[in-house]
């Protein structure tokens, strides 16, 4: 009897034990499968509002020539046959062709025409004979200002001044003998100062003359001709009513790394130089002001030699910056740096750091414009896998709501002339955002949350 009824408990207890064991085997695999399907259920929410702002975007982009700018246009780069190196380097075993970027970088290339077209077969401004491409951008070509002469505000950015609906484009206005490749020498730049020009249309161009000029004869100013002055963007203080121009201030050899400001009354200036600091205690290198629409505006700056971006508000007068800095992107080596605002998303389009010479061009989504910042991959649509891998030739400098018509932009680079950079050309393209993004994202376990970045390559093209 006790043998049975121990038995009978040791049944019963093995029993309860695989019962209670086989509770919290379903127990664990029926939450699973709850977490799985809130995930899916949200997942499906976060694609169908995806899917309904991009609709939203598709009703903004009916329009017939929005419908252009999202065409892919595919470019057949017509090269000659591919150069052997020098014969000096070809009596060694390897006779690999030049590459491409190589090319585009030697003054003597006989493709060069390809890079950069000359004055007598591509210029356009509203002083050319246009025909029926009146308005039209000709990436790459040499754009003429009223005067017609050729526009110089490389590096540049937009003010559009609310008061006037005047958008003014500053830039590096930029002089002086041909130019070298630091890369085989200390680079020979003289500053003529920061270029402005006025427009009503982002097309018709008037040269408002230099409005921050360099500094002739004192050579322990920062703004002596033989320093470096890149990247100018101007925002405008409504507390103060002044414009505030912030720029990258070196020397010839790129040691001092500092940020300068400026201050005027009116958008074209005369501007006073105020002074030039290192951000945060930080070297600053390629930078730019973002002003949000609560008002606070941000200076975004590559530092750390190049290998981090530094993001932080300024202060409410935009003459300096506060305490705050976050660290972004860290030991991404991104510069060029060029920031833009749509729905509550931040994003940002950068370049790799390769002196003069183009590389592939990254886009970045924040929530918070502090970041975390996320990786959306390249953002470069057409022309051709060489096009796409170096920005179209080109590296960022500034992105331009486009005016009426939410989530399209104008993307605005330089194609760098290291030869002789008064000669770099301009690369303004549409760019869209809308889309999933197609990379895996890096903080998120998920399906990407954010918007794709297009940036769509045209040899010409207008605005709607
Ligand atoms: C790349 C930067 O983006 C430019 O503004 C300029 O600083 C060059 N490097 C100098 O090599």
């Amino acid at each position: 009897m006790s043998g049975n009824s121990a038995s009978s408990g040791l049944r019963g207890f093995s029993g309860g034990y695989r019962y209670s064991l086989l509770t919290i085997v379903w127990t664990v695999v029926g939450f699973f499968l709850v977490a799985h399907l809130i995930s899916l259920y949200s997942r499906k929410d976060n694609i169908h509002q995806q899917v309904s702002s991009d609709q939203l975007q598709v009703v903004h982009h009916d329009h017939p020539v929005v419908h252009e700018l999202v065409r892919v246009e595919e470019e057949s780069l017509r090269l000659p046959p591919p150069r052997k190196r020098s014969p000096r380097t070809s009596k060694r075993r390897s006779r690999k062709p030049i590459p491409l970027v190589e090319e585009f970088l030697d003054e003597k290339s006989p493709i060069r025409h390809l890079f950069f077209p000359s004055v007598k077969t591509a210029a356009f401004g509203p002083t050319k004979d246009m025909g029926n491409e009146t308005s039209y951008y000709f990436p790459g070509k040499i754009w003429m200002d009223t005067e017609g002469n050729p526009i110089q505000a490389h590096g540049g950015g937009i003010l559009h001044d609310e008061k006037s609906n005047t958008y003014y484009w500053y830039g590096e206005y930029k002089d002086g003998p041909t130019y070298r490749a630091h890369r085989k020498g200390p680079a020979r730049v003289d500053i003529i100062g920061v270029g402005c020009y006025s427009s009503k249309d982002l097309w018709t161009w008037k040269n408002e003359g230099i409005v921050l000029g360099a500094e002739e004869t004192n050579k322990t100013h920062d703004l002596h001709k033989s320093n470096v002055l890149e990247r100018p963007k101007v925002i405008y203080n409504e507390k103060t009513e002044k414009y505030v121009m912030w720029m990258h201030i070196d020397d010839a050899n790129y040691t001092k790394a500092s940020v300068g400001v400026a201050i005027s009354d009116s958008p074209t200036g005369p501007f006073e130089y105020l002074y030039s600091k290192r951000p945060h205690g930080f070297d600053s290198r390629d930078m730019t002001v973002f002003k949000d629409d609560d008002g606070v505006a941000y200076l975004i700056y590559s530092s750390e030699v190049n290998s981090v971006l530094h993001i932080g508000p300024l202060t409410e007068d935009y003459l300096d910056v506060t305490p705050v800095m976050k660290r972004v992107m860290v030991g991404q080596h991104r510069e060029a740096p060029a920031i833009f605002k749509h729905q509550n998303t931040y994003y940002m389009v950068t370049s790799w750091c390769t002196g003069w010479a183009p590389n592939e061009a990254l886009a970045h989504a924040a929530a918070s414009i502090m970041g975390p910042w996320e990786k959306l991959g390249n953002p470069c649509i057409g022309g051709n896998k060489f096009f796409r891998l170096t920005t179209f030739l080109a590296q960022s400098t500034y992105v331009i709501p486009l005016p009426g018509v939410p989530g399209a932009f104008i993307f605005m680079a330089d194609r760098w002339n290291p030869a002789d950079l008064r000669d770099s050309r301009y690369v303004w393209l549409p760019l869209i955002i809308g889309g999933p993004a197609d990379q895996p994202l890096e903080f998120s376990f998920s399906f990407p949350t954010w918007s794709r970045v297009s940036i769509y390559w045209h040899s010409k093209w207008r605005l709607p």
